[in-house]
């Protein structure tokens, strides 16, 4: 196996970790204000402290999109910030309330959700794409009452299948029956108390799907920016002088975690760039800002690389220091490719919504083995276990598990205490990921699939079940088996098998209008990409199961 040596990082961590007593996260508290006071809020650390401290005039955010750009001092977010606060407070918003926020990536949306958390509310994130459906869902499970969204998106807000829903803010001057947020906040003081709360007070709602049922609400609390800052520091390597960009929006955790609150804690400018994704708007936002540092996802590497040498050729990439990826394998010809055109490796980071920040990565003060997403960061431990928890030998399969806990982990499953224990099957000790994985002789770690039935599809988590409860949904459909197909770009994609109600016939225009039917009510992502009629589904004999497993076998070819 190849070996790539590190990229020496701005921080050493390895001398930080292993110097003078062994790290442990306690390590960590004396950064932050709340560690005299012993109240804590994820808005202040983010924002206010910086303008405390003087770099107030430093920017924040950088806005790129087609039409428009713009940058906000952390002073400028700060005075934004406190304004949305303040009309938030008056509108009735109190401390452990959520605060939906359904916006494209644009500042408003880093605006919003740092307002809701500096009251004491907890922001959920909705992502940008969902349809009806998924909104509805979201909201309806934890009886969620404000809602902060833009005029264009209000239509895909069921508000009266929300009973819930007290306040629907918008961010648009003028619509009528709704609040515009942005108007009342001209009129409000720019400076608002900071709501101090616990450590383990929640900061974010985030919906996430497992193999069954409807997607569950992981409850994160302040206490992850113990987490998110470190890892900040130590896996981005982010310093004061970086232009560090993360491509995802907040509605997937990774934009929450690493595209509001980490880069901020760290203090550094982050870019947004608002639109859709294309090689050259991509490049563009690059050069422009001069990032230095960003972090994505295999599957837009994967097009970038599709999109070709010449199209790159045509940017100055020059800043480009340190690229992250995550959400998926990371395919070692990718690795290549991005040293071949960038001269960089790209670091690959293992964590998922539920464990609220990265555990396992490529540091990059350490070697690279492509193929693998890098060994435990300091302060976690991972293991492979077999089916009764044991650790399995070097180099065999087995589950994927941190040792519990660390400060990110999630706070709880909303309303969903089995859940919650379900990620610890051999009690407290060992937090299961759900993921198989090996370790090799350095403890570097390969992923080797999912040990359920999730679908992962450029990055996006997809539950089987949802996506098969909606076709159901539909007269055509009798019974319907979702599984994910290997996808040379996408990694999988979604695939459905299905048998027909008996007055149906199959024709390429249903299995369009089954499809639309999915994205209309779901999300793009979640649509099945192919639909195969059988004439029956295989299924467990005694209770009658579908088993996807069997499906996936049919289809374990790609093409
Ligand atoms: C998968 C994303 C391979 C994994 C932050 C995990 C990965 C799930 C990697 C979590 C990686 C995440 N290599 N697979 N580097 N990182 N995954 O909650 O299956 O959207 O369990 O969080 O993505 O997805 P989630």
């Amino acid at each position: 196996m190849s070996i790539l040596p590190p990229l020496h990082g701005t921080y050493n961590v390895e001398k930080e970790w292993h110097e003078g007593e062994p790290f442990r996260w306690e390590r960590v508290h004396p950064e932050f204000t709340w560690y005299e006071t012993g109240k804590v809020n994820m808005t202040y650390e983010c924002v206010d402290r910086h303008v405390n401290d003087g770099k107030g005039e430093k920017t924040a955010l950088w806005y790129i999109s087609d039409a428009k750009e713009e940058t906000w001092t952390y002073r400028e977010l700060q005075s934004e910030v406190n304004a949305w606060a303040n009309v938030l407070r008056k509108r009735g918003v109190q401390k452990g309330d959520f605060v939906f926020i359904f916006l494209p990536k644009h500042p408003y949306c880093h605006i919003a959700m740092l307002a809701a958390v500096k009251i004491g509310a907890a922001v959920g994130p909705l992502f940008e794409a969902f349809m009806e459906e998924a909104v509805k869902d979201r909201i309806y499970d934890c009886d969620g009452e404000y809602l902060i969204t833009s005029e264009e998106f209000l239509e895909r807000v069921p508000e009266k299948e929300l009973p819930s829903l007290k306040t629907v803010f918008v961010t648009d001057k003028h619509v009528d029956g709704y609040i515009s947020i942005t108007s009342e906040a001209e009129e409000e003081s720019t400076e608002s108390e900071t709501e101090w709360v616990d450590l383990d007070d929640g900061v974010n709602i985030h919906y996430t799907s497992g193999s069954t049922g409807k997607p569950k609400g992981i409850i994160h609390a302040h206490r992850v920016m113990i987490q998110q800052y470190q890892t900040g520091r130590w896996v981005l390597d982010l310093k004061e002088t970086d232009v560090y960009w993360c491509t995802a929006h907040p509605g997937w955790v990774t934009g929450t975690v690493y595209g509001v609150f980490a880069p901020l804690l760290n203090g550094v400018t982050t870019v947004i760039h608002g639109g859709r994704f294309s090689a050259e708007a991509w490049y563009e936002v690059m050069e422009k800002a001069k990032v230095s540092v960003w972090y994505s996802a295999p599957t837009a590497f994967r097009m970038l690389k599709a999109a070709g040498e010449n199209t790159r050729k045509r940017y100055d990439l020059s800043s480009l220091r340190h690229i992250l990826s995550v959400g998926e394998p990371l395919n070692p010809e990718v690795i290549h490719w991005a040293f071949e055109v960038f001269g960089l490796r790209i670091h690959d980071t293992w964590w998922m919504t539920e464990t609220g920040a990265q555990l396992i990565a490529n540091l990059p003060t350490r070697d690279i083995k492509p193929g693998s997403m890098g060994r435990p960061i300091p302060g976690v431990q991972a293991a492979v276990l077999d089916e009764e928890g044991k650790e399995v030998a070097t180099g065999e399969l087995g589950h994927l598990a941190i040792r519990a806990d660390w400060p990110a982990l999630m706070k709880e499953v909303w309303k969903n205490e089995e859940k919650y224990r379900s990620y610890f099957p051999y009690g407290k000790e060992w937090y299961l990921a759900g993921d198989l994985a090996t370790m090799d002789e350095d403890g570097y770690i390969f992923f080797q699939g999912r040990s359920d039935d999730m679908i992962n599809s450029s990055g996006e988590r997809i539950g089987p079940f949802e996506v098969e409860s909606k076709l159901l949904e539909h007269g055509a459909v009798q019974e319907a088996g979702v599984v994910g197909k290997p996808d040379e770009i996408r990694g999988e994609i979604v695939k459905a098998f299905i048998t027909l109600n008996n007055t149906y016939e199959e024709s390429a225009y249903l299995l369009e209008e089954l499809r639309s039917f999915v994205k209309r009510g779901l999300a793009a992502h979640a649509a099945p990409r192919e639909i195969e009629v059988l004439d029956e589904l295989p299924k467990t004999q005694i209770s009658g199961k579908i088993l996807r497993r069997k499906l996936k076998e049919r289809d374990s070819t790609p093409g």
